[in-house]
């Protein structure tokens, strides 16, 4: 029998589901620890998994399912219940037209078939660095670390990129409305968002339909489910989803691992003098500054996770940020470390649910990191305190000013 599993302080939870930042977040995570390493349901109706070997058991199980994080936030009192009228979530798309995408994806994201695009998003990266200004204050967030992982996911769609500056606040729209906390304003925006990109969507759809070209929106629109070609409501939902999931983390990641080099003194120096340190960088950046803080399960089958058992319906949130910061497997959580050693961060969901867009994630960042660190001898921030992006789910500036020299 499970023992009995405590429960943290609903002001505590309410706290983690709406969303703060480094420090605050830092320090609720330790609150939240205290309790224990996976809390039970109180006013929120679910588990929450705080311990990093609880995080990465629950990952592992096939019967903890995905459950998104807008969903979570229906449960919670407090909380408002967004009204989605027609639309409904791309992410929220469990079916067969969903794990199409996650084949397609598989074979258009493999490590084989990065490094035949990885030409392409470092000319994107040359064009986008290259364009930074020596001593001009420059937000980050509206540049290189925006522009790069998001033109090159536009195209790999099938956008031209001539429309990406047209396109991305929609895609912004349709992310936001994955939040916990998304009201039903923020969520109504992400639908009217869905709305502009289908409509965006649709010529090229007919285009494609004629003349194939190597992008995800042919191979959707000439793949069949079970010898039916998909309906077209699909492809433009799939293609939703993979624009809101392939950038804003990407650009995440690039905008903590660069806003960390510029508040580390001598850091920026350091992996200038020794790139080989790169990788390290990026892996240590995501442990630090988690760009996700969140994968939420629901169990379709009893399951037992170490020593808990689980029934069909229960919900488990996986809080990666805080499994980043338990002291038991990285010591002393809160100090950049980059000799920690690698392979044990829970950013990309390792299990079942695991991205199928960790290896061009990982390479972007690095690539624009790389050209940053090469380019320039020195890096300075100019924002006292950093305006951080609303929500819970993904972590990132929400702007970053720097001057490059
Ligand atoms: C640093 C960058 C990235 C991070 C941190 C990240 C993180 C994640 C995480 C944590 C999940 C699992 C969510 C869950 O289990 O609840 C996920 C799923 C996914 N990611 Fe990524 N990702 C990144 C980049 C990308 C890129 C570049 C792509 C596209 C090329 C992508 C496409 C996807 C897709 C399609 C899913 C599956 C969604 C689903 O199954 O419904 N990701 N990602």
């Amino acid at each position: 029998m499970s023992a009995a599993v405590p429960t943290a302080p609903d002001e505590l939870v309410d706290r983690l589901l709406r969303g703060e930042h480094t420090e605050a977040r830092n320090a609720l995570y330790r609150e939240l620890r205290s309790v224990g390493p996976l809390l039970g349901p109180g006013a929120f109706p679910g588990y929450i998994a705080i311990g990093y070997e609880w995080c990465r058991e629950a990952m592992r199980k096939g019967e903890l399912q995905k459950l998104t994080t807008t969903q979570v936030g229906h449960m919670i009192v407090g909380l408002q219940t967004p009204e989605p009228g027609n639309w409904v979530h791309p992410v929220f798309m469990q079916d067969e037209n969903h794990r199409r995408l996650k084949l397609l994806f598989a074979s258009l994201f493999s490590a084989k078939q990065v490094r035949n695009h990885q030409a392409h998003f470092e000319a994107i990266a040359d064009e986008e660095v290259g364009a930074i200004v020596p001593g001009e204050p420059y937000d980050l967030m509206r540049g290189a670390a925006l522009r790069v992982p998001g033109r090159f996911i536009g195209e790999t769609i099938g956008f031209p990129d001539e429309v990406f500056d047209e396109i991305q606040p929609w895609v912004h729209d349709v992310a936001m409305a994955l939040e916990p906390w998304a009201t039903p304003d923020v969520y109504e925006r992400g639908a009217e968002g869905a709305k502009q990109i289908t409509v965006a969507l649709n010529p090229l759809v007919r285009a494609r339909r004629r003349d194939p070209h190597h992008d995800l929106l042919s191979a959707l629109v000439h793949d069949t489910v079970n010898g039916e070609p998909l309906p077209k409501r699909s492809i433009t939902a799939l293609c939703i989803m993979a624009y809101t999931a392939g950038y804003e983390t990407t650009m995440s990641l690039i905008g903590n691992t660069v806003l960390t080099l510029a508040r580390i003194p001598g850091l920026f120096e350091r992996v200038k003098a020794d790139r080989s340190l790169l990788p390290a960088l990026l892996e240590e950046s995501m442990r630090y500054e988690s760009p996700t803080h969140f994968a939420p399960r629901i169990a379709v089958a009893p399951v037992d996770v170490l020593d808990q058992h689980f029934d069909t319906g229960d919900v488990v949130v996986i809080t990666i940020g805080a499994a980043h910061h338990d002291p038991e497997v990285f010591p002393d959580p809160e100090r950049f470390d980059l000799t920690r050693p690698s392979g044990r961060v829970l950013t990309f969901a390792p299990g079942p649910a695991h991205c199928c867009g960790e290896v061009l994630g990982r390479l972007e960042a690095e690539t624009v990191v790389g050209r940053l660190v090469d380019r320039f001898d020195r890096i300075e921030l100019l924002d006292d305190e950093i305006e951080w992006r609303p929500g819970a789910l993904l972590h990132g500036p929400e702007h970053l000013n720097l001057r490059f020299s």
